[in-house]
C-alpha cells in the first residue's frame, strides 16, 4: 500500500478482514494503489482529507452502514463526484436499487470474483477519467468562448463608439474654424468703425436733436466696451469647443493593426473630457473633484484607442462607486474624489493609478472583478464586461498588469502598469 498521501488511490471500506484481504490482493495484483477503512466513520474522515478516485463500499457494517456513508458522501459537494461501487452480499433487488438511487455507479456481489472486481473497477476508472477530461474541455471551451465574446463586444463598442465620436469631432471642426477665423477680422472692423465714430464725434460736435436722442438711448460708450467683451467671450467659447473637438478625436483614435506612440496624459484628459457630464454635481451628489498628479512620462507605444477604453471603463466604475456611496449615505460629508497618479519606474514601466473614495469592494469579490459578466450592478445598468475588457487590453495586448486595492467604505485604487516598450 502506498504511503504517498497525494497519490491517486482507491478506497476499500469493509469491516470484514477476509473481504479486505481478497480485495486488496486483487487491486494490488492489477497495479492499483489503495487504502482501507474498516467502517463508515473512518471512511468519511479519510475521504475528507484525501479524495480517492473510486470507493469500494461495503453495505453492512457496524456503526453507519454503507448506504448512509454513501448518502453523506453524495451530500458533500467536495466528495459527491467520487464514484462509489457497493460490495454486498445482499442480492435482493430492493438493496441493489437503493444503492443506485443513492448515487452508486455499480455493485459487486459477494463472494468476490477477483477478475470481475478488477474489470468493473477498470471500467469505472475509465469513465471517471473520461468525465474529468470532458469537464475540463467544457471549462476550457467556455473560457475561450467568453474571451472571444469579450473581444467581440470590445471591438464592437470601440468601433461604433469610436466612429461616432471621431465623426462628431470631425464635423465640429469646420464650423469652429469658420467662427474662429472670422473673429479676428470682425474685431478689426469694429476697431475701425469705432475710430470712424470717434472722428465723426470730433468733427460734428453739435449733433442734430434726432441723433442726440438716439445716442442717449443707446449709451454708445457702453455698447463699444461691451462689444469688445462679447467678442472676446466668443473667442474663448470657440477655443473651448475646439479643445473638445480635439479631445474627441484624440479619444477615438482609430486603432490600426500596429501600435503607435501616444501621450497617456492626453489620453487621460480626453477621457475625462468625455466623462465631464458625469463628474458634474447631480441630485444629492456634489461635483466630483478630479485630482491629477502627473509625472514626467515618455510617449508610450500602444493601441491608444484601446488604452482610452481602459481609462474610460475604470473611470466610469469610479464614478458609479461614488454615486453609489451617496445613494447608500456612505460618503459621510466627504467630497467625492477621483485621483489620477502617473509615474515611470526605474524598470521603464508606466504606472497609472486611478483612485476613488467611493463604496469600495468587499474582499470576497475582489478576485472575481475581471471575470466576464461579473457585476454587482442592477440588471440593465452593468454588463460586467468593463473590467474584463480592461484586463484583456492591458494584460494580453500590452504585456502589462492590472491590479486593485480596495477597502470597503474607504475607496478603491486601480493600478495599471505597462512597459514603455511593450512590443
Ligand atoms: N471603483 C470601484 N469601486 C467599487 N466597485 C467597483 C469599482 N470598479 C469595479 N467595481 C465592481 O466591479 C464590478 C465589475 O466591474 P465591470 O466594470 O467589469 O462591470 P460593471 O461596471 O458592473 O458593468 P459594465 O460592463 O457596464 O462596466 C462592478 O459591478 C462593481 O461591483
Ligand atoms: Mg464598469
Amino acid at each position: 500500500m502506498s504511503t504517498n498521501t497525494n497519490a491517486k488511490f482507491i478506497l476499500i471500506v469493509d469491516d470484514n478482514p477476509t473481504n479486505l484481504s481478497v480485495l486488496s490482493e486483487a487491486l494490488r495484483g492489477a497495479g492499483f494503489r489503495f487504502r482501507v477503512a474498516m467502517d463508515g466513520e473512518s471512511a468519511l474522515t479519510l475521504v475528507e482529507r484525501n479524495h480517492p478516485e473510486l470507493i469500494l463500499l461495503d453495505v453492512e457494517m457496524p456503526g453507519i452502514d454503507g448506504f448512509e456513508t454513501c448518502r453523506r458522501l453524495k451530500q458533500n459537494p467536495a466528495t459527491k463526484s467520487i464514484p462509489i461501487i457497493f460490495t454486498t452480499a445482499l442480492a435482493d433487488t430492493e438493496s441493489k436499487t437503493k444503492g443506485f438511487t443513492l448515487g452508486a455507479v455499480d455493485y459487486i456481489p459477494k463472494p468476490f470474483e477477483q477478475d470481475e472486481v478488477i474489470a468493473r473497477v477498470k471500467v469505472h476508472m475509465q469513465l471517471k477519467h473520461l468525465t474529468e477530461y470532458l469537464e475540463e474541455q467544457v471549462r476550457d471551451r467556455t473560457t475561450a468562448l467568453q474571451n472571444a465574446q469579450v473581444q467581440l463586444v470590445q471591438q464592437e463598442k470601440l468601433s461604433s463608439l469610436g466612429e461616432m465620436i471621431a465623426g462628431i469631432g470631425h464635423e465640429l471642426n469646420n464650423p469652429i474654424n469658420f467662427i474662429l477665423n472670422n473673429i479676428e477680422p470682425l474685431q478689426e472692423y469694429i476697431t475701425e468703425i469705432s475710430e470712424i465714430l470717434d472722428l465723426y464725434q470730433q468733427e460734428n460736435a453739435t449733433p442734430s436733436p434726432k441723433l442726440k436722442n438716439v445716442l442717449k438711448d443707446l449709451d454708445l460708450e457702453f455698447v463699444r466696451e461691451d462689444m469688445a467683451k462679447i467678442l472676446e467671450s466668443f473667442r474663448l467659447g470657440t477655443e473651448m469647443i475646439k479643445n473638445i473637438s480635439t479631445s474627441l478625436r484624440t479619444f477615438s483614435r482609430s486603432d490600426s493593426e500596429t501600435k503607435s506612440l501616444a501621450n497617456l496624459h492626453e489620453c487621460l484628459d480626453s477621457t475625462l473630457m468625455i466623462l465631464q457630464h458625469r463628474l458634474k454635481s447631480k441630485g444629492e451628489r456634489p461635483q466630483i473633484e478630479v485630482l491629477k498628479s502627473y509625472g514626467l512620462l515618455p510617449s508610450v507605444l500602444c493601441y491608444p484607442g484601446q488604452v482610452n477604453q481602459v481609462f474610460m471603463n475604470i473611470l466610469a466604475n469610479a464614478i458609479d462607486a461614488l454615486d453609489e456611496a451617496i445613494v447608500q449615505g456612505k460618503l459621510h460629508a466627504r467630497v467625492p474624489k477621483i485621483k489620477i497618479t502617473t509615474q515611470i519606474t526605474s524598470e521603464e514601466r508606466i504606472v497609472i493609478q486611478i483612485a476613488d473614495n467611493g463604496i469600495g469592494i468587499p474582499q470576497p469579490i475582489q478576485g472575481r472583478l475581471f471575470e466576464p459578466m461579473f457585476t454587482t450592478k442592477p440588471l440593465g445598468k452593468g454588463t460586467g464586461l468593463g473590467l474584463a475588457i480592461a484586463y484583456q487590453i492591458i494584460v494580453d495586448k500590452h504585456n502589462g498588469t492590472l491590479s486593485i486595492n480596495s477597502q470597503v467604505g474607504e475607496g478603491t485604487v486601480f493600478m495599471i502598469e505597462i512597459p514603455v516598450e511593450n512590443i
